[in-house]
């Protein structure tokens, strides 16, 4: 079974990026994925600093999820143009152990229309940690940001090209995965 996991970088309740990830764990686990969904609202990591062994039950969980995955997806709130401060923090705190060789699609949710710049960013930090950028990203920004009660995203053509995304994405995850 293909194994996802999901971060979710905002750090608020009712977060638009976590929403998101919601629905994309959704429509993984209807394509057969296993998929953890890692909030950083929930389970808040201290601030990483290279002179502390941090010994950290929520980094424990973030690390081992990000071990066991065949691929990773991150998200992120767009703040001053770039990701959030806590989707970097809990980054800093893992490296090409968790990364190298694994696909990972990045997301982001923005004010603006599309969040190109802190997507760009975040596959620069993929591409540090050795990781394979899908090609495709999805951002959801503006109007665009509403969900329905049952955590749809209330706009078809995002349905549509999250859909496309994912099954692009699964693909990749497959043939980069020689064990699946
Ligand atoms: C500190 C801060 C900086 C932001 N910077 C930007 C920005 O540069 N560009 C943009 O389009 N939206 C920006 N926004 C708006 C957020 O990207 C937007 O509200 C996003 O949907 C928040 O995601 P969330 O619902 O997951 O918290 C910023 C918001 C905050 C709080």
């Amino acid at each position: 079974m293909t194994k996802i996991t999901i971060i979710s970088g905002s750090n608020r309740a009712q977060a638009t990026t976590t929403q998101l990830c919601s629905y994309l764990q959704q429509v993984l686990e209807s394509k057969g994925c296993l998929v953890t969904l890692l909030d950083l609202y929930v389970m808040p990591l201290p601030l990483y600093s290279p002179d502390v062994v941090c010994e950290d039950a929520n980094l424990a969980i973030l690390r081992n999820s990000l071990n066991e995955a065949d691929g990773i997806i991150l998200a992120t709130p767009e703040y001053h143009g770039a990701p959030s401060g806590v989707l970097k923090n809990a980054l800093d705190f893992v490296g090409s152990a968790q990364f190298s060789g694994k696909v990972v699609l990045s997301v982001s949710s923005t004010g603006g229309p599309v969040g190109v710049s802190s997507l760009q960013q975040l596959q620069t930090i993929v591409r540090s940690v050795h990781g394979i950028n899908c090609p495709e990203w999805i951002s959801i920004g503006g109007e665009n940001r509403t969900f329905t009660p049952e955590g749809e995203p209330v706009n078809e053509k995002l349905r549509e090209r999250a859909l496309h995304t994912l099954q692009y994405f699964v693909k990749m995850v497959e043939a980069f995965s020689p064990e699946l």
